[in-house]
Order: C-alpha cells, then structure tokens, then sequence
C-alpha cells in the first residue's frame, strides 16, 4: 500500500462520488444496484478518512441536477441516504463524527429531512472529523442565495457594500465556517467540476481516476492522498515563496 505522511494530510477532502451507473451497466445489474454499491463505498471511505486524521470530508451525494433523474432513481437514492443515515448514526457517535450537510435542505422530502436533522443534531458535539453531505447542492445555486441573504440583510440595515470581503462573502455559503477543499477526488474518468464547491476549490488540488465510485475504497483514497502529498501548492506565489 501506499504510504502517506500524517503530518501533511489535506484537512479537507470533497468526492464527486461518480460512475454508479456504468458499474452496474458493467456488472450487468441495475443502476440502483450500482448506488446501493456505492453507499458501500460511501462507509468506506468515511471510515478510512476518519482512521488516517482527515478533519472534513464533503461527499456530493445528490445534485439539484440530480432531481431531473428518472423519479424511481430519485426515490431509491433518497431511500438509500435515508438508510445510511439511520444504519451509521451509531457508528458516527462511536466515532466522533459530527454529520453536516450543505445544499437546499428544505427541498430534500419530509422522511429524509427528518431523519437527517435528527442525525446533524445528535452529532452536533462530536469533534473527531466533520462528514459533510452535499445534498440538492448545486455550486452556482449556493452564490446565488450567498447573494440574495446579503441584500436582505443590506435592506435590514444589518450590513453595507463596504463591508462585503472574501471572507463576509464565503460566511453567508452553505459551508460558513468550514476550511475550503485542499483536495477534490472525481471517480469515473470524468474531468469536471458539474457545479460542485465552485467558490471554495478556487485552490484546490484535483484529483482524476477512471476506477469507478462503487470501486473506490480505502486503499484508492490513500493513493489519492499520496498523490496529493507530491504537489506543490502555491497559491499564486512563486515556489521560492511559498
Ligand atoms: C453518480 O453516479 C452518483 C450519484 C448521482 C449519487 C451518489 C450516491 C451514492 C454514492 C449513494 C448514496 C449516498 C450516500 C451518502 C449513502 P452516476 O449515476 O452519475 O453514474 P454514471 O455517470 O456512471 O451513470
């Protein structure tokens, strides 16, 4: 395997979780086969991020483009994310994982909304590693409503144009609060952003591998990592300065 050095881990690791439906295609099963693998996947690399030290993992598990899928897809990813979030709330509390979530939220159905709150608050005080999940998340959606929450607050008398920066800006997003990607992993062969994280991966380091997501376990990620490890980062200075 792989070595990676634990002192410089990414603090933050974001998954395009991509290629669901031509494994199944592959293994000639269906493509809610290929996501009920997938999720398999999803624990795997949870657990493995939170035994090497990663303090945020954000997985994109449902797009709002996602929605336009056809309704029986839709109902059965909804059905295995409900799943996961009752089967691994003990597990997240063994771990001290806190779960959060990013993404229009109150779109999501009442059953899911439901047990996801439940499951956010419950692990609301654990420390060990922030499992983030984009849900109904759509990048250019989130600046948009960033947007509109700043000019309601401007009309309430709350805050001014001068007061807008970076960082008031990046406070009014889904992910107020938490440490922008260092690292982007997309499975599947794919080499695309599809509306993911577009304001917080303005540095981030991306990494593209044609395994596919419901193969993608934790020896792929530590490759991943170590391939992350290699690089230099350097945030548009020269390698002299940083
Ligand atoms: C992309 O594969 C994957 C998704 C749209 C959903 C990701 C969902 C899971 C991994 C399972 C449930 C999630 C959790 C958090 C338990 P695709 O269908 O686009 O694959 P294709 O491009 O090969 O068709």
């Amino acid at each position: 395997m792989e070595r990676i050095d634990k002192t410089k881990l990414p603090q933050h690791i974001a998954v395009i979780m991509d290629g669901n439906g031509r494994w199944a295609r592959i293994h000639s099963v269906s493509r809610i086969e290929g996501h009920r693998k997938g999720s398999e996947s999803v624990r795997d690399i949870v657990r493995t991020c939170r035994e090497i030290g990663i303090k945020y993992l954000t997985l994109y598990a449902f797009s709002v483009e996602n929605w336009l899928r056809p309704a029986t897809e839709v109902r059965a990813l909804m059905g295995l994310l409900e799943k996961f979030l009752r089967s691994e709330l003990q597990e997240m509390q063994d771990s001290d994982i806190r779960l959060m979530a990013i993404g229009d939220i109150e779109g999501l159905s009442r059953g899911v909304k439901k047990v996801l709150r439940e499951a956010i608050e419950k692990t609301s005080e654990n420390k060990g590693m922030v499992l983030n999940l984009a849900l109904s998340y759509g990048g250019r959606d989130e600046i948009v409503e960033a947007t509109k929450r700043i000019l309601k607050d401007s009309n309430a008398g709350k805050i001014t144009h001068e007061d807008i920066t970076k960082e008031i800006f990046s406070d009014y997003l889904y992910t107020s609060g938490m440490p922008d990607p260092d690292l982007l992993i997309r499975t599947s062969g794919e080499y695309r952003l599809s509306n993911f994280l577009l304001w917080q991966s303005a540095y981030t380091e991306f990494y593209f591998t044609d395994t596919l997501w419901p193969d993608f376990r934790g020896e792929k990620l530590i490759k991943a990592i170590a391939d992350y490890q290699n690089r230099e980062r350097r945030f548009g200075l020269t390698s002299d300065q940083s």
